[in-house]
């Protein structure tokens, strides 16, 4: 599922979004997204919060945040995990934490931070410690509040009653579930017309790691969070057949998988290859396999590195489908 994207075109299509993914962050960037509340109720929301309430506000984030900014940002926090934790969040909650995490960190003002990475590959605080001397830079003070509020407005400003009509047709069938992929007996047998999947590409992202301080915000530990990220091919092998195994079951006949890998370790290591057998171990029939290859990455960009030098250039797309 990662941060959603495969569901919710799903459900703009009019198809019901199904989706699992072991890490709690999925489903809280997902669900909001889905069932998207009004602009007017989440700015009033926003304008209805107690800023000043004690939270969290661990010393080590000064260097992402200035002191007023943490401090809103930890009462925002608190607000919105004691409102999960006592089950009493609404749709309008969910879409506020949903925005704020994907604001805690960036490069540009519209973020809660200092110039740094996006939130999915957030630096340690000693790493930003030196991005801040480097640059000769010190957070700057912000309003969470007009923050979450502008990027929200963004976020729906194409969001009309025909798209809301389709999401709301499918959304509330859905399932988002938060566990490991090779057990999901809450997917009903033969149920899935189509699987699109993108499994950790061996050992080569850190989700845990990059993830330390959405986690931080939505109160989870990363450490308990049990990523499937295998080092060898055969271990990678072994973890995906097994995935195979339940999604061939959810599977539809006639069905199809669209199964991504990206190119790892300088492509010298050829997942669109490794993950054919796992499919057909699951009695899958591999069809083609589709390559993207890219010139130029953001991200890339954000990290200094060389496109097409270093890093994942080109992914791979392996198309299976289940017989009739
Ligand atoms: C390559 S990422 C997918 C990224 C996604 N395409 C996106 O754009 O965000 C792999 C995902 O697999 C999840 N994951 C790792 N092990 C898993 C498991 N055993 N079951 C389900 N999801 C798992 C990770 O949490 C991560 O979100």
């Amino acid at each position: 599922m990662g941060r959603g994207t495969t569901l919710i075109e799903a459900a703009l299509h009019g198809r019901v979004p199904c989706g699992c993914d072991v890490n709690p962050l999925s489903a809280v960037l997902t669900w909001p997204r889905l069932r998207p509340p009004e602009l007017d109720e989440i700015v009033q929301r926003l304008g209805g919060l107690d800023y000043s309430a004690a939270g969290d506000q661990p010393d080590d984030l000064l260097v992402f945040y200035h002191r007023e900014t943490l401090k809103q940002i930890g009462a925002l926090r608190k607000y919105l995990n004691d409102r999960a934790a006592s089950s009493k969040n609404d749709l309008v909650d969910d879409w506020i934490r949903m925005v704020a995490v994907n604001r805690l960190t960036g490069h540009s003002p519209g973020f809660f931070s200092v110039y740094t990475m996006p939130p999915n590959q957030a630096v340690s605080a000693e790493a930003q410690r030196k991005i801040n001397e480097k640059r000769g830079q010190q957070p700057a003070a912000k309003n969470v509040a007009e923050v979450v509020a502008r990027k929200s407005r963004q976020l729906l400003s194409d969001c009309n009653g025909e798209v809301r009509r389709m999401l709301s047709g499918v959304a509330y069938r859905g399932q988002l579930l938060t566990q490991s992929c090779d057990r999901v007996p809450e997917i009903k047998s033969g149920s899935v017309s189509l699987v699109v999947t993108s499994p950790p590409f061996l050992d080569v992202v850190d989700y845990a790691g990059d993830n330390w301080l959405r986690c931080w915000f939505i109160g989870v530990d990363p450490a308990t969070v049990k990523l499937t990220v295998p080092k060898k091919v055969d271990e990678w092998q072994r973890a995906m057949t097994e995935g195979f195994r339940e999604l061939a079951r959810v599977l539809r006949p006639g069905g199809h998988v669209a199964f991504e890998v990206g190119e790892v370790r300088n492509g010298k290591v050829k997942l669109e290859e490794a993950v054919v057998p796992c499919g057909m171990a699951a009695g899958l029939e591999p069809l083609l396999v589709l390559i993207n290859d890219q010139k130029f990455t953001k991200t890339a960009n954000c990290w200094g590195v060389d496109n097409n030098s270093k890093g994942t250039n080109t992914n791979r797309i392996v198309v299976f489908k289940k017989a009739q």
